[in-house]
């Protein structure tokens, strides 16, 4: 493979670091820059700080090409294109938190023949706020679209390579395309703002997608139709698609509800009330609230009640905690009086700090033993495997709400369990099913 652009990357989270590894596996020399030394030390002893298929194997396989370091001096020394990946928060009141892209800004300056690539998700006219007060770097908007879970497979097949720049700028435009040429995306070169926008757009239509497939599960429960059953039949219209229509407890993670939310306060500040989206968000914070009814339609009250939490990262292949539904779920149950009991095969460590309360158990079934009830928070392949007639024999009582429709409810109904989903009345409730 020839030498191509060293390249430069700012922060190693989730973004970070899978563009490094991605850019060195097409044949780059990147320096990582991360601002925890606890973090740099462990990368340099091939300890990956994130859960991510395939990254760990992608960083080691390209070690030689990767570099990490918390000083910036050796991340200015080389390479002309710096991408930033630092993150961008919510703050108390929903915008974005824009203190860390600001640093990692001050920090790099104004280097002679540089560009600032900004793959941070930041509200719409942040590049042009930075390129008005350094107008020596050139700058792009080049926003990440990957999910975790399957970010190197995202990354390195992209949909499209968003590249966003101003006037002047355009050589710093052209060498980013360039790095990105190899994996045969197209590329939507436009101006700044319409990449920052074009990010923002994306996640909140998705979003908006999500909650309206819950709007329709809940009127399902009313009306004793099936949501997964209306889904398949909506998702078969091209004009629509099958994705995103998982009715369950709502999105979270580290990016759509924070998103949404910049967004909406984004118009907002710019003076347009975002009527739709401000529905999106609250029906996606009422959604996660539902499997407290389940639960109230089978149990008088939940004071002293024993509820297994059946995974707890926001999505399966995952060890983020950010914004998952569990938080919220185990808060109101301990709210009610609940002892909340939880099993995540990866996410354990995240969770302890975010729910000092919450008792982890070591297995599935350890979580089940003598529960009162059990709600399924994160769809992990494990708990399909579950042998339901033991869990059956081993809860206290068997009554599983599956916050993801993941389940097969009549084998696990079969299998002697109390089954309750999202938008999936039993069958005894529809009044014709072919
Ligand atoms: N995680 C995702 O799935 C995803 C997907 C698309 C876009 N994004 C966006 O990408 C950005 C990064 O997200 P993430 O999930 O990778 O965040 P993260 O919190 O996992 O990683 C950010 C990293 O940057 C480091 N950092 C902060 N300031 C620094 C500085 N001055 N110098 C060097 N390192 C610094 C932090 O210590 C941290 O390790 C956010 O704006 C996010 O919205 C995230």
């Amino acid at each position: 493979m020839s030498e191509r652009e060293p390249i430069g990357v700012v922060g190693a989270g989730w973004v970070g670091l899978v563009t490094a590894a991605c850019f060195a596996e097409l044949g780059h020399r990147v320096v990582v820059r991360e601002i925890v030394p606890e973090k740099v030390e462990s990368l340099r002893r091939g300890e990956i700080p994130i859960h991510e298929p395939g990254l760990p194997e992608l960083i080691k396989k390209n070690a030689e090409r990767l570099t990490f370091t918390t000083d910036m001096a050796e991340l200015l020394d080389g390479p002309r294109l710096l991408f930033v990946c630092v993150q961008t928060p919510p703050t108390y009141s929903g915008d974005a938190d824009l203190s860390a892209v600001q640093r990692a800004v001050g920090e790099i300056g104004e280097p002679d023949g540089k560009a600032l690539v900004m793959k941070s998700t930041v509200p719409v006219g942040t590049g042009r706020t930075i390129h008005r007060d350094a107008p020596e770097l050139a700058y792009v908007a080049c926003p990440e679209f990957l999910k975790e879970g399957t970010a190197v497979k995202d990354f390195l097949e992209p949909d499209r390579v968003v590249v966003g720049f101003d006037q002047g700028d355009e050589w710093a435009a052209d060498a980013v395309a360039a790095a990105y040429e190899p994996l045969g995306a197209p590329i939507v070169r436009t101006d700044l703002s319409s990449a920052e926008m074009i990010k923002l757009a994306s996640n909140a239509y998705l979003a908006t997608k999500i909650s309206f497939i819950n709007e329709i599960a809940n009127v399902c429960d009313e009306v004793g139709a099936d949501v997964t059953e209306v889904a398949r039949g909506m998702g078969m219209d091209p004009r629509i698609g099958d994705r995103f229509l998982n009715a369950g407890l709502g999105f979270g993670g580290s990016c759509f509800p924070k998103d949404t939310q910049a967004l909406k306060i984004l118009a907002g500040n710019s003076g347009y009330h975002f009527q739709l989206l401000n529905s999106v968000i609250e029906v996606n914070e009422l959604q996660k609230r539902r499997v407290m009814a389940k639960l109230s339609k089978h149990l008088d009250s939940l004071v002293g009640k024993r509820v297994a939490l059946l995974g707890l990262a926001f999505k399966p292949d995952t060890d983020d905690m950010r914004e998952a539904s569990s938080l919220v779920l185990a808060s109101r149950l301990e709210g009610e009086g609940a002892t909340v009991v939880a099993f995540d095969p990866v996410a354990e460590e995240r969770a302890r700090q975010l729910l000092p309360s919450v008792e982890m158990a070591g297995s599935a079934m350890e979580t089940l033993e003598a529960a009162d009830a059990a709600v399924l928070v994160t769809e992990w392949p494990e708990f399909a495997e579950l042998d339901w007639t033991e869990v059956a024999k081993a809860m206290n009582n068997p009554l599983l709400v599956d916050g993801r429709n993941f389940l097969d409810p009549d084998a696990v109904r079969a299998a002697g369990m109390t089954y309750e989903a999202i938008g999936r009345p039993g069958l005894a409730d529809r009044s014709a099913v072919s």
